[in-house]
């Protein structure tokens, strides 16, 4: 509480309403307007806007100063300093782990990799060609088929075994969504490697021979795992948290995340980058697809760019283009005409009054393509490895939310529609 008070005078009350006013450890205050209701008023807030949906220690986002911490540590420090299964600790247990503790937490990630061999004939219902986000729609969703005996989201040990079994799966799953699409067998984890390497394993190795993982590719590709961990009340962490709010299990909650982040305004922005990056194809055509981002009458946007929160750089996109840099120098791709396009894009773009204005900047999904596409990964995956890095912080919300009192979700409307009327028979209808 701030033991502030805002004060709000509605027709027709007797008296000002008085609305608590609460204090977080950082960022707005808000104002709590539950007693709302019992006054007759709901709030509207399409697009929740304003709206804080939930008290969270997990992630603050300053979207004007370009700010991201996790747990009170800087994304920049987390990204070149940690790895991605300690931030998966980090936003698990609110510390990092000290030595024995990560050791421990590694320990039992990797030896939860593996799928119950059922789970490959789920890939086999689907084309050859089927969209890998709608594969792992299907087959997380179906995750919770294969452990009736650990669903009680009462249960403490459920809810960290369902974790473990979440976050040690989805590379798997991932591989084995890729796997399918080209024909090729499933690899089995290697749980020798560590985390990303063994992504990386699965995705490109064959059971024909030892699969040669380059050190600067792994840490490239855990590093982008672990830039998309978690980004506070977004629109997938927020489909996650209603639909725990049903008390459903977590395999249908972080499935629930998938279908979410689907969307090429959401987490299927990097795979909508690289093909807007692919249609412009030379630099010479930049200024055409700026104008088009601008012209009100075209729906067209320039993908990669803006955000709800950031109105400054999003501090993610800063060490994804680092990242560039250095996968394309280790692989003598400096000369990459996607990523010439893209630099040169984000030179005319954010020195554009319209882009200035409206405070558009690269987000997280702008050079991420580019690394994604270096590594060999199809574009149509990219989506897949978005989701997989965000597991995490899909768990650990439905964790913080699951752990806590909580009611379950259930907005209002403002209603438009007929007013009560009568039921026509079909022969007096006009
Ligand atoms: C992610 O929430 C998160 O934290 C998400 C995420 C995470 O880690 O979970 O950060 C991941 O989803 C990143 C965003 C990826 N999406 C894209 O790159 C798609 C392109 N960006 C836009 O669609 C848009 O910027 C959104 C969806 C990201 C944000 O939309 P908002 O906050 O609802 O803002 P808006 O659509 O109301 O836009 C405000 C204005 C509009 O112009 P006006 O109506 O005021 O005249 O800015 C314009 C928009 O037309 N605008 C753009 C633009 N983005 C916004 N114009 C051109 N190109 C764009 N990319």
């Amino acid at each position: 509480m701030s033991g502030k008070t805002a004060r709000l005078s509605i027709p027709g009350a007797a008296a000002e309403l008085e609305l608590p006013v609460l204090s977080g450890t950082m960022g707005p205050d808000v104002v709590d307007v539950q007693a709302l209701t019992a006054n007759g008023y709901f709030t509207y807030d399409p697009g929740f806007v304003s709206t804080a949906s939930c008290e969270s220690r997990i992630t603050y986002i300053d979207g004007d100063r370009g700010i991201l911490l996790h747990r009170g540590y800087p994304i920049e420090q987390l990204a070149e300093k940690s790895d991605y299964l300690e931030v998966c600790y980090l936003l698990m247990y609110g510390e990092l782990p000290d030595a024995g503790q990560k050791k421990r937490f590694v320990d039992v990630v990797m030896r939860h990799t593996m799928v119950h061999e059922q789970l490959q004939f789920f890939y086999r219902g689907f084309r050859r060609d089927a969209h890998p986000m709608a594969i792992m729609c299907g087959v997380v969703g179906a995750l919770s088929a294969f452990y009736h005996d650990a669903l009680n989201i009462t249960d403490e040990e459920h809810r960290e075994i369902a974790a473990f079994r979440l976050l040690a799966k989805m590379p798997t799953l991932a591989a084995m969504s890729y796997k399918y699409s080209i024909g090729m067998p499933f690899m089995y984890p290697d749980n020798t490697l560590d985390y990303a390497s063994n992504f990386l394993h699965m995705m490109f190795g064959n059971p024909c021979e030892k699969t040669k993982i380059n050190p600067v590719l792994a840490r490239a590709m855990d590093r982008i795992f672990l830039l998309h961990a978690d980004h506070e009340q977004n629109a997938s962490t927020s489909a996650v948290r209603l639909t725990g709010s049903t008390g459903a299990n977590p395999f249908a909650c972080i499935a629930a995340g998938i279908a979410a982040l689907w969307g090429p305004a959401h987490g299927g922005a990097n795979e909508a980058v690289l093909t807007q990056l692919e249609q412009i194809g030379d630099e010479s055509r930049i200024p055409e697809f700026i104008a088009r981002a601008k012209d009100k009458n075209d729906p067209f946007r320039l993908m990669g760019f803006g955000h709800r929160v950031y109105k400054n750089f999003d501090p993610r996109a800063k060490v994804m283009k680092q990242t560039c840099d250095e996968v394309l120098s280790e692989l003598g791709l400096e000369k990459d005409p996607l990523f010439r396009i893209a630099q040169k894009l984000e030179r005319i773009a954010t020195e554009d009054e319209y882009f200035v204005q409206k405070k558009l900047y690269p987000n997280v999904d702008f050079y991420s393509g580019i690394i994604l596409r270096a590594l060999g990964i199809p574009t149509n995956m990219f989506t897949v490895i978005f989701a997989t890095g965000r597991t995490i912080g899909w768990i650990a919300h439905w964790h913080e939310m699951i752990s806590a009192s909580y009611k379950i979700g259930r907005p209002r409307q403002l209603y438009t529609g007929y007013t009560p009327r009568d039921y026509v028979p079909i022969d007096r209808r006009p």
